[in-house]
């Protein structure tokens, strides 16, 4: 089987990460993630890629004079690889309008909520704060608009009596790694 070239970027621990690699060695999942790229040298989940031998670059964004500057060098290094899907795993920065033109309806984000719902940071303390009975996460396509974008695939967790940020998040965490290849294998077939 022919499987679609896919980026993963990463700001951090790559847990998603995690669970895309394990998704893409069945051998009917129909893509492979041929680089990870992330925006911090230190992220953990560059581990998981090396340990993967998978192909993956960084970038410092404090060597360059500004954001474009920055992006266009990831969109020169990672042209090459003709990628089909560029999946956002809590990758902390926001993308240009001129890179996600750049990849036109091929970029993809996890957001841990319900989404509309508390887009942006500390998602499961506001969730809790507001009594809210379910939380969640969603993948949705990147547009301009934070956590925004056509949404693919959406899990709902319930949040029991005595929760805590921590307690939620563990929960949300396991459901990101259900949907998130999910997700991919549903862009990817579209
Ligand atoms: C996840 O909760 C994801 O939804 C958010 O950032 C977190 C990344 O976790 N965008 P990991 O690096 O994949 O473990």
């Amino acid at each position: 089987m022919n499987k679609y070239p896919i980026g993963v970027f990463i700001s951090g621990r790559g847990s998603n990460l995690m669970s895309i690699i394990k998704a893409s060695k069945d051998k009917n999942y129909p893509g492979v993630i041929k680089l990870v790229f992330s925006d911090n040298p230190c992220a953990k989940g560059l581990e998981l890629a090396k340990e993967n031998n998978i192909e993956y670059f960084t970038l410092d964004y404090n060597n360059y004079e500004n954001k474009n500057i920055f992006e266009n060098e990831i969109l020169a290094l990672i042209k090459p690889y003709k990628l089909e899907l560029i999946c956002l795993a809590g990758y902390m920065r926001i993308l240009t309008k001129n890179f996600i033109d750049s990849y036109p309806d091929k970029i993809l984000n996890i957001h841990p909520s319900l989404l509309p719902k508390y887009k942006g940071l500390n998602t499961h303390r506001r969730a809790i704060e507001n009594k809210e009975n379910i939380a969640g996460c969603t993948v949705h396509y990147v547009n301009q608009n934070l956590d925004d974008g056509k949404i693919i695939l959406q899990r709902e967790v319930k949040i029991d009596y005595g929760e805590t940020e921590k307690t939620l998040a563990d929960k949300v965490l396991e459901a990101e790694h259900d949907i998130y290849p999910e997700a991919i294998k549903i862009a990817l077939m579209k």
